[in-house]
């Protein structure tokens, strides 16, 4: 067992525990993870977790100082106490798994230059883009191409009140307060307004993409307050959506240019489509192109998802300190178990038949009487029931019929139409294609 201490139990800390707590169906590494203390402010406070009242403390030192603890999970946020608690933690030569984007783009340096000095990891999947994979891809798959330019929407805030404001056509200021009442921006918003937040994700992805750090003050940023109603109007005349974008990229003579800025982006442009809380990040790289990573960026689960990532990341390391030959003679082939096949059954399939699906028809038949009425009653007999049918024209002499069913069972769709193209009245079906 690999055991973890976990300091916070807030929205990200309690969405950790609950996956770990609830392994079956997830990684089988997962299985091997140990919740050995979880660090809080406040033991009284209620909690949506349960965790035995013995793992709780409010003694944060003793959890990073703790010698069965290899792995310590920050996700308490903030730069003090979160800072020196990690320091210290990595001293005491534990692992580092952090949520904590504005400590690592300010602290960096610090933090990595120790862990570097301690021989441990720190992991920071979830400080950027939430949910969305997008450290691990920068430093792994996509670490082979030469990176032109990373571009991403990663505060979700911001383009929550960009979206409203491009579809309901309001004013800034009031649909800031709309989301603060909604809970979607924080009563002190200032941090996500005004591009900060944004600022320290993109430092850490240039960080990465660039390979090499970033003085979190070289970052420009500039929010969202001065954009008005006016401007998203002009913007939708001239076929562009706002954006707050932040920006990475290489410029030419080789320096890196790092900022955050309200953007225009045209309409057509992937990242226009990204729309209410959610994040995109647009990788570009050669030879590689154009990858975009898109997914929620922020929230309990999802930000939880990319924490216990590190965390199983690794457990999968740590458990590979092993020759080939030992590989090959261990009873359970232990090739690293991140990238070796752990599968030996075939996984159970579901026939075609047993699905539910919403199909679109179209019919070519002989313009007779009833034959609306025959389709109607033979769908319905195969408990098909249809969305729409219309008679939309000709195809030489033969009328075609379009029908849209609801979402049915694939095996009565089949036997519905297996009946309909024996009818006398039916000439032919050229299309079957299932809407999403
Ligand atoms: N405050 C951030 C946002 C979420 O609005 O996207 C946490 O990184």
């Amino acid at each position: 067992m690999v055991k973890i201490g976990i300091l916070g139990l807030g929205t990200v800390g309690t969405g950790t525990v609950q996956i770990l707590l609830d392994p079956v169906g997830r990684h089988h590494l997962l299985q091997s993870v140990e919740i050995r203390r979880v660090g809080v402010r406040s033991i009284d406070k209620p909690r949506a977790v349960d965790l035995p009242s013995e793992l709780v403390t409010t003694d944060l030192d003793a959890i990073v100082c703790d010698p069965e603890i290899e792995i310590v999970v920050e996700v308490m946020g903030g730069i003090e106490p979160a800072r020196s608690l990690i320091l210290k933690a990595i001293e005491h030569g534990k692992h580092i798994v952090t949520a904590n984007k504005a400590l690592i783009a300010k602290f960096g340096d610090e933090i990595f230059t120790a862990a570097n000095q301690a021989g441990v990891y720190v992991m920071l999947e979830a400080a950027v883009g939430g949910g969305i994979p997008v450290i691990q891809p920068l430093k792994q798959s996509l670490g082979v191409n030469r990176i032109g330019r990373v571009t991403g929407i990663i505060n979700g805030t911001t383009n929550y009140i960009l979206t409203r404001m491009t579809v309901e056509g309001g004013e800034f200021a009031d649909i800031l307060a709309d989301a603060q009442k909604l809970g979607y921006a924080e009563a002190d918003p200032t941090a996500d307004i005004d591009g900060l937040d944004a600022g320290d994700k993109i430092a850490i992805l240039a960080s990465l993409a660039f390979g090499g750090r970033i003085k979190r003050d070289d970052v420009y940023c500039e929010g969202i307050r001065k954009i008005g109603a006016v401007d998203i109007a002009y913007a939708d005349k001239l076929n562009f959506v706002i954006k707050l974008l932040a920006i990475a990229e290489r410029v030419e003579g080789g320096a890196v240019s790092v900022r955050v800025h309200p953007t225009f982006v045209p309409r057509d442009r992937p990242l226009a489509t990204v729309n209410g809380v959610y994040n995109a990040i647009l990788v570009e790289g050669d030879p590689l192109g154009e990858v975009m990573l898109f997914g929620p960026g922020a929230g309990a689960g999802a930000t939880a998802s990319a924490v216990v990532s590190d965390i199983l990341a690794i457990v999968g390391v740590r458990q590979c300190h092993i020759s080939r030959e030992e590989a090959i003679e261990s009873p359970h082939n232990a090739l690293h178990p991140l990238l070796s096949c752990n599968h030996t059954e075939y996984s159970q399939m579901a026939p075609l038949s047993s699905l539910r699906s919403s199909f679109y028809v179209r019919f070519l038949c002989l313009d007779v009487p009833g034959v609306i009425g025959k389709l109607g009653t033979s769908f319905g007999e195969h408990h098909v029931s249809i969305e729409s049918i219309v008679q939309t024209g000709f195809q030489g002499d033969r009328a075609e019929i379009v029908v849209v069913t609801h979402d049915v069972s694939e095996a009565d769709f089949d036997s519905a139409l297996a009946e309909i193209g024996s009818l006398e009245a039916i000439d032919s079906i050229p299309s079957i294609i299932r809407v999403l």
